[in-house]
């Protein structure tokens, strides 16, 4: 089926048009049978899908149909596989058109600002370009099906409380660089169907009819082609909103804002050029997904568990692994201890909660092993103390060879909706994994959270092995990644932090109800940590393996960048004894300037699998962006001269390989105003204009004086400092310098190049 978009542009009505711009139902939008224009399906996402045949909602209330429930966004991007969530994305495409739908809501990549937003186990990471990368393999994956995505939520949308009201302020910088940076590299990259604009305001308008946002830079910067929907309610005034490229409204105004669309055209508030461009987009979309042709009528729904399987283990993060603890030998004694580990949390609460076909859980899947019992520990909801099954924890532990304890958060801790107030786990598995490691020195523990929890207990352990929320199969994959049938695969995408009063928005999250100020910009993530030098628990980036990896050889394709992207190319070798993957990452130090950068940011990396002794090249390409920050000034990307060091390794933390690459930046642009200092002047390289000035200045401050004591030294920096932040028009207060210096000055900047 095709749709004829200019036959149907002539012949709809304008009530047909303005009726298309709203959806119908929940998932929706609305069809025009006497032109043939069908309804078509949407669905929550993201690591699955949420399609609801019966009652719906959009806070995952109600049944949903049975589906797979993959790793978690949090527990995805640990994996660092670009390959792996391509794979996916095909995978939830081909369910997709199983299922009849045209669009899945996901994937959501807003950034990780704090690690108390409610919803971080959906989100990626806390660095953009970690999320673009994996957020454009995802899409790219889906769309290969002809299933269309909705990238979200757009934009700056970082915490759950007010979400739909609360104005985020954030400077234009902030947003360029960190948070809406995943969105172009996706827009750019994959061309997504379609976009879902957030429910906050942005800098004090909402996303909906931000046109900045949903124009200037979506559209016209970036070559958007697809259309724009709301966020479920996140409707504001549905006008000003169309003007602003908002396409679709969902799920719906049940027809209120339809008509005040049809009465702003019939006033001539809103142009009928504005609405046509606009359904013509809608067309296009609706269009695209009606091409899925032959259907697909069923997916292979074992194999889809057994890929959320070895995702897992992809996405599984070692974090500490002393003497080699695990893998666990088979046939050892061990307890499984905590009621996760036949009940596991492997997905979160609301918009994503899919209904899985299956789920594993680890005291199942062990059940061949000849000695793995099982105490629960707690109560089973995750959060109640129980005395007797502590007890009859401690003495398994006491009796066996090795503890694991499957520990994390009850869903009540995390979910869409509502934010953490603290990165504590439940005080009664705290105290559990204390006991039990007082008696068990093999004592390992197993995290279930799709967020950082802080772990007064981990010099008392021997390994800590960090599942995020890893999806239906996750049971499964624990008994694998303990056992050694599989292996940790997974990097940190996010920081784990020591304290939550070190973390970079702990003052200013999540503001009040009415606003939020992201006032530590960019430095969000390992920015903050690592410019200031913080010791964290830890980094990242970092992740064991099951083996050990030697990464060396560093070396550029040139040590100068002129605009032609530079090749980094390092030699990555396991030097262990067992298979593995390491992930080789590449982040780029800018050289100390007058404007903040982070001490160094993430602009490559590369996931190698390797057998024990084997070695592979692997090569990164820095292009202009990996060494410019945005310079609001000049409203552009802009790299100052100087050296760059490439810094090469396995987290953020732990980089030995070192290259300097050298630039000559081009210098800003020079605009004389009314606030133009003698600094500016010469930063721009406009001294000569001046020169004859400041020699005239430094007699008025006293210049050329003989004596070089230490009084002269600080008169001396006093004067040149003074002299360097005075605006130019301040001169004439300290010397005789006519009525048109200003204008001959002026005439002095423009003759000089
Ligand atoms: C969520 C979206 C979701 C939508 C539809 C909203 O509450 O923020 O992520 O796609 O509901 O369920």
């Amino acid at each position: 089926m095709k749709l004829d978009i200019t036959y149907l542009m002539k012949n709809l009505t304008n009530e047909e048009k303005t009726g298309l711009c709203s959806g119908e139902g929940f998932w929706w939008t609305k069809a025009v049978e006497r032109l043939g224009i069908p309804s078509i399906m949407v669905s929550d996402g993201p690591h699955g899908l949420r399609k609801q045949a019966d009652a719906s909602d959009h806070l995952g209330l109600n049944e949903s149909i049975q589906a797979v429930c993959f790793p978690a966004g949090s527990a995805l991007a640990s994996s660092w596989d670009r390959e792996l969530i391509g794979t996916l994305g095909e995978h939830l495409g081909d369910e997709a058109r199983a299922e009849k739908l045209h669009t899945v809501l996901g994937p959501a990549i807003n950034i990780k600002r704090s690690p108390l937003c409610g919803r971080n186990f959906e989100y990626l990471s806390e660095d953009p370009y970690l999320a673009g990368e994996l957020s454009a393999s995802y899409v790219n994956g889906i769309q290969s099906r002809n299933v269309g995505v909705s990238v979200k939520h757009f934009a700056a949308n970082n915490q759950e409380y007010f979400r739909m009201s609360t104005d985020t302020i954030v400077s234009e910088r902030a947003l360029r660089e960190i948070y809406l940076a995943a969105f172009e590299k996706t827009v750019k990259d994959a061309k997504p169907w379609t976009l879902m604009c957030a429910y906050n305001r942005l800098n004090g308008t909402y996303c909906c009819e931000h046109e900045w946002l949903l124009k200037d830079v979506l559209r016209d910067e970036w070559g958007f082609d697809g259309i724009v929907m709301t966020d479920w309610g996140a409707m504001n005034r549905r006008v000003e909103a169309l003007e602003a490229g908002l396409n679709l409204e969902m799920p719906s105004s049940n027809g209120v804002n339809d008509r005040r669309l049809l009465k702003a055209l019939e006033s001539g508030r809103l142009s009928q050029e504005t609405l046509d461009h606009s359904v013509e987009e809608l067309l296009r979309w609706i269009d695209k997904g009606l091409a899925a042709e032959p259907a697909i009528d069923s997916y292979d729904q074992e194999a889809h568990h057994a890929f959320a399987r070895k995702a897992a283990a992809e996405c599984a993060v070692l974090l500490k692994n002393e003497n080699n603890m695990l893998p666990l030998a088979e046939d050892k004694a061990v307890v499984f201890i905590g009621h996760f580990a036949r009940a596991p949390r492997f997905q979160g609460g609301g918009s994503s909660h899919i209904n899985p076909f299956k789920v594993s859980n680890a005291v199942t899947a062990a059940a061949d092993l000849p000695n793995v019992r099982f105490a629960p520990g707690w109560g089973d909801d995750g959060e109640q103390a129980d005395a007797a099954r502590l007890a009859e924890a401690v003495e398994a532990a006491r009796s066996a060879e090795a503890a694991v304890i499957f520990a994390g958060l009850p869903d009540s801790f995390e979910s869409e909706g509502y934010d953490r107030t603290h990165l504590n786990l439940p005080a009664c598995q705290d105290e559990l994994i204390a006991a039990v490691s007082a008696v068990q020195p093999n004592t390992v523990v197993v995290l279930h959270k799709g967020s950082p929890v802080l772990m007064p207990w981990l010099a008392d352990v021997k390994a800590v092995l960090d599942l995020y929320l890893g999806g239906q199969a996750v049971g499964e994959a624990s008994v694998d990644l303990l056992f050694g049938q599989s292996a940790p695969a997974g990097r940190l995408a996010e920081t784990l932090p020591l304290r939550l009063a070190d973390t970079p928005a702990y003052l200013n999250f999540p503001g009040d109800s009415k606003r939020v100020v992201y006032a530590e910009d960019i430095f969000v993530g390992y920015r903050w940590y690592d410019s200031r030098e913080m010791p964290v628990e830890f980094p990242f980036g970092f992740g064991l393996a099951y083996t050990e990896f030697a990464i060396s050889n560093l070396q550029l394709s040139a040590a100068a960048f002129a605009g032609e992207p530079i090749t980094v190319t390092a030699e990555v070798k396991n030097i262990g004894e067992r298979a593995g993957k390491e992930v080789v990452q590449v982040y780029v130090a800018p050289p100390a300037g007058k404007t903040a950068r982070p001490a160094h940011e993430l602009k490559g990396f590369a996931k190698v699998e390797l057998a024990p002794g084997a070695s592979q090249t692997v090569s990164f390409s820095l292009d202009a962006r990996s060494f410019a920050y945005y310079e609001e000034r000049i409203a552009d990307w802009h790299i100052p001269s100087g050296d760059y060091v490439i810094e090469v390794g396995r987290s953020s933390r732990d980089l030995p390989l070192r290259a300097t690459v050298t630039i000559e930046g081009k210098p800003l642009p020079f605009i004389h105003q009314d606030h133009t200092t003698i600094a500016d002047i010469i930063e721009a390289g406009k001294g000569a204009a001046i020169s004859e000035l400041m020699q005239q200045m430094e007699q008025v401050f006293g210049g050329g004086r003989e004596e070089a004591n230490a009084d002269a030294a600080v008169s001396d920096l006093m004067r040149d400092s003074m002299l360097l932040s005075m605006p130019i028009r301040s001169l004439l207060s300290f010397a005789s310098l006519g009525d048109d210096f200003e204008d001959k000055l002026k005439r002095r900047f423009e003759n000089e190049v």
